[in-house]
């Protein structure tokens, strides 16, 4: 056990992540780029860490680098990966090992032993990183599932700190788990957390199911509640407590945006350059297998066909942040889906204008924004996912109660908006009846829906997240697990 000179000054809180909040470009030039990195849990925590002043452990995104971007008001403390080790830890265990295995094995997931000794060893990494950055009894919160051994290896490293994990994805149902050759050392690497967040209370009874079985450890039975009636997990003398936080985002800050005149302007400018359509479809994803992309696609083709979207009037814009191109499966279903698009442009296409608009690249905050104000229907599809905030953003900016959110029932978002158009992704038939009926709305449907979803999402922010995660952590453990077990 390493010997520590006490007391450690560092920062007193620090979130651990696999990326940084930047995602780090070198120009042909030579000179440095840092752009907004990929994904909803930098969306998500970017505005609680510049609120609170405190240190962010990650990687930048390249092989072999070091560099540590200024940001104001956050420590960034990056952690360089070989590029061997983006290959076996992040494209490998992570991005084709785990994330398929807790997205309901959608594609098959891949197991190698070389890859998963690469993501202990980069585990290690990252608790040793965290462990540097964190001052004496500080708050270090780890996130999602590329670091689940971290929090026991930084116990081992750090007995003083108080700690955090909140899973980002789905956590798996407990048939599926079992698949994981390494199953036992991931629940008993959460288990070194003082707290385990999920975002839905089926995650969290998943989980302390698993600790009872592949730890060996008492935990309590009783149902987990949504930021209420955690579960406990007794470790030797520590209490681990297991619960359910769906995340969010910053909805009042979007709000206020969509609402300026530069946005409102610009959304019927982009109507305007789309043809003035009757009516706008839109996508907004990482081009993510787990998304469902080719779902709404397929969906609005046998549409087309069957004369209930009519070609002439109506555009669907797809856009799509590239994401994880390396992974075998990821080129896959990228050819797969520009095929469709291509299909469905050459069956209902004219001359200027095509029927889907499909930009890959990811498109600037603002101009987001505006594309979530212009349009009339919002496509949200994934055949899995753990939360989606783009449901959420788009609900946030319809401040003018217009528009309406189709919304696949197998996403974290789905037990929160009950008021959007929801279907069955694997039902196309279901998909087809909601993205019609979504289309031929009523105002006045349309804006008592937009209504009731907007008092969920503005009502229960991002702050309102890290609030319930955050005060859980650091509240004292009153369940004792003798007085919860069911
Ligand atoms: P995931 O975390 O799986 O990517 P989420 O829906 O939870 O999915 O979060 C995605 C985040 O990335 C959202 O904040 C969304 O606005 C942003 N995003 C997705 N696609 C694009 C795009 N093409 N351009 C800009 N931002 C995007
Ligand atoms: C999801 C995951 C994040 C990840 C993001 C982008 O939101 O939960 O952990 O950062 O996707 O994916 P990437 O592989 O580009 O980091």
């Amino acid at each position: 056990r390493p010997h520590r000179t006490a007391p450690h000054d560092g920062a007193e809180f620090v979130v651990v992540a696999n990326r940084l909040p930047v995602d780090k470009e070198v120009l042909p030039d030579g000179t440095v780029n840092w752009k907004r990195s990929p994904g909803g849990l930098v969306t998500a925590l970017e505005p609680i860490l510049r609120a609170n002043t405190g240190a962010w452990v990650g990687w930048s995104g390249i092989p072999d680098s070091d560099d540590n971007p200024d940001i104001e008001g956050i420590d960034i403390h990056a952690v360089p990966l070989s590029a061997q080790e983006i290959a076996e830890y992040y494209e490998g265990f992570s991005n084709a090992t785990l994330w398929p295995l807790y997205h309901d094995v959608i594609v098959k997931p891949e197991y190698h032993r070389e890859w998963w000794n690469t993501y202990v060893e980069v585990n290690r990494r990252f608790a040793e990183a965290a462990s540097k950055a964190a001052g004496e009894g500080a708050i270090v919160w780890v996130q999602d599932y590329q670091l689940q051994l971290v929090p026991k290896m930084l116990r081992m490293l750090r007995p003083d700190v108080k700690i955090g994990f909140f899973l980002h994805i789905p956590f798996p149902p407990v048939e599926l788990f079992m698949q994981m050759p390494w199953r036992t050392e991931i629940v008993e690497g959460l288990l070194g957390a003082d707290l385990i967040g999920f975002h839905l209370p089926g995650g969290a009874q998943n989980f302390l199911y698993l600790a009872r079985r592949l730890a060996g450890q008492a935990t309590s039975k009783g149902t987990v509640g949504v930021r209420s009636r955690f579960g406990v997990v007794q470790v030797g003398f520590r209490t681990v407590r297991v619960g359910a936080f769906p995340i969010s985002i910053d909805s009042g800050a979007l709000a206020a945006l969509a609402k300026t005149k530069r946005i409102r302007d610009r959304a019927a400018e982009i109507r305007r350059e789309l043809g003035n359509p009757k009516t706008i479809m839109l996508g907004v994803d990482r081009l993510d297998y787990t998304k469902g992309i080719d779902v709404r696609l397929k969906a609005i083709s046998e549409l087309l066909a069957e004369g209930r979207l009519d070609a002439s009037e109506t555009v669907m814009l797809q856009l799509a942040t590239p994401s994880r191109e390396r992974v075998e499966s990821y080129k896959q279903m990228r050819a797969g889906i520009e095929q469709l698009v291509g299909n469905i442009n050459g069956n209902y296409a004219t001359v200027g204008h095509p029927v889907v608009q499909y930009l890959h690249r990811p498109v600037p905050r603002e101009e987001l924004i505006a594309f979530f104000v212009a349009a009339d229907v919002m496509l949200v599809t994934p055949l899995r996912d753990g939360m989606n905030l783009v449901a959420k953003e788009y609900v946030a900016c319809r401040t003018d109660l217009g528009g309406a959110l189709v919304l696949s029932e197998f996403t974290g978002a789905a037990a929160e908006l009950r008021s959007a158009y929801q279907a069955n992704p694997y039902d196309l038939d279901g998909v087809k009846d909601a993205i019609e009926a979504a289309v031929k709305q009523s105002e006045h449907e349309g804006r008592r829906r937009m209504r009731a979803l907007r008092r969920q999402v503005l009502a229960h922010d991002v702050d309102k997240w890290a609030r319930s995660f955050l005060g859980t952590l650091n509240a004292e453990s009153e369940t004792e697990l003798s007085a919860n077990r069911g």
